[in-house]
């Protein structure tokens, strides 16, 4: 009798449970933030920006994020368009890890390494909305999300927090947050927006003029997988310290920019130039700056044939990523500034976007 009336005491609070969690508070949506000449629309499915709609120089407004026209798209995404990546953020070399003498094994995911945290990562969950306010002078939106201890072979419980906001003069803060909650763990999240400051629709970014604020690389090896040497780009194509047109110096490369950019300025929680990117055509500018301390150019190379929004189709250098961040796969490379987050000490990440027009 005892043990029927337990079971039925579970069957009830395993129902409750379902209804709770994934049926309301865990729907997934598009919510619109609106100021301004800027609006901004973002889905909790991997915490993603959808679109971004700002005026060129002449005041006609454009969609200047890649993306796709259904919530579904997104759902089968390969590329990461627009998303929260994350546990780990960029390459793990060989899948593993090890943390204070235990051997962490993850998902593998491209090859035998891990990329983005590994199969199901950051951006292919749903993120519960936790705030959304589309009124006053700074339109926000919150989306959290619980990663549970082993989670693609990630250790500990990790809390994790994602504000979008839009602020004065066209700007977009972007705020993470993660505490672990038992366990030291290995924390990188990054936005992984594809940018064309053109129109997403409007072919490629090569004659997009960008100026990086970092006088260093992580280099790599065949696998994309840091070496752990630290190479200054004087005298390479990677040298972006002063403006130049992307597309004349990608030249020199056999596949474009997918890099690591050690930024200047240092470590520490204040904000520093990142990056700048200009398109001459709509007059369009970008700038972000951050207190991580990378940032990962990557100019879309392995997009390809990709059906995006208004049927539009994307293909290599359509657009363009920066991902600010911790330098990749850093639990494999003591020299680079740690990653690891241990409960107490929660780990943050900031970028601001500066959106302008010029003649
Ligand atoms: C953004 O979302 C709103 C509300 O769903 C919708 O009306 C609008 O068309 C969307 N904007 C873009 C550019 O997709
Ligand atoms: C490493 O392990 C030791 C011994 O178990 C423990 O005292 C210490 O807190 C651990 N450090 C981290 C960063 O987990």
């Amino acid at each position: 009798m005892a043990k029927l009336a337990l079971l039925l005491c579970f069957l009830i609070l395993a129902v409750s449970g379902l209804a709770n969690g994934s049926a309301t508070e865990h729907k997934v949506g598009i919510f619109e933030l609106k100021k301004g000449d800027i609006s901004v629309n973002l889905t909790n499915w991997g915490a993603t920006i959808t679109s971004l709609v700002l005026p060129d120089k002449h005041g006609k407004p454009a969609d200047v994020v890649l993306g796709y026209d259904s919530i579904k798209d997104y759902m089968n995404d390969k590329p990461y368009i627009g998303a929260i990546v994350g546990r780990v953020a960029n390459r793990i070399g060989g899948a593993q890890f090890t943390l204070n003498g235990t051997l962490y094994k993850l998902i593998a995911n491209e090859g035998k390494n891990t990329l983005h945290g590994g199969k199901i990562g950051f951006s292919d969950v749903v993120w519960k909305v936790a705030r959304y306010h589309n009124k006053g002078p700074a339109p926000y939106i919150v989306f959290t999300y619980h990663s549970s201890d082993g989670e693609q072979g990630f250790p500990g419980d990790l809390q994790v927090t994602v504000s979008y906001t839009l602020i004065e003069d066209n700007q977009l803060s972007i705020k993470m947050k993660a505490t672990a909650l038992n366990k030291p763990t290995p924390v990188n999240l990054a936005q992984h927006t594809y940018w064309n400051i053109g129109g997403h629709n409007s072919g490629d970014i090569l004659s997009n003029e960008i100026q990086i604020f970092g006088s260093h690389i992580t280099l790599l090896d065949s696998d994309l997988i840091p070496t752990g040497k630290i190479a200054s780009v004087k005298g390479t194509p990677y040298d972006f310290l002063k403006p130049h047109v992307i597309g004349s110096k990608m030249k020199k490369l056999s596949n474009g920019y997918d890099i690591n950019y050690v930024l200047d300025g240092g470590l520490g929680d204040k904000l520093k130039p990142a990056a700048v990117v200009y398109d001459k055509k709509s007059g369009r500018v970008l700038e972000l700056s951050t207190d991580a301390p990378g940032v990962q150019f990557y100019t879309s190379n392995s997009l390809k044939n990709v059906k995006g929004k208004g049927g539009f189709v994307y293909e290599p250098h359509a657009a363009l990523c920066l991902e600010t961040q911790g330098f990749p796969d850093a639990v494999n490379h003591p020299n680079f500034p740690s990653t690891i987050v241990s409960p107490g000490k929660p780990y943050r990440h900031q970028m601001l976007f500066k959106f302008s027009t010029k003649a």
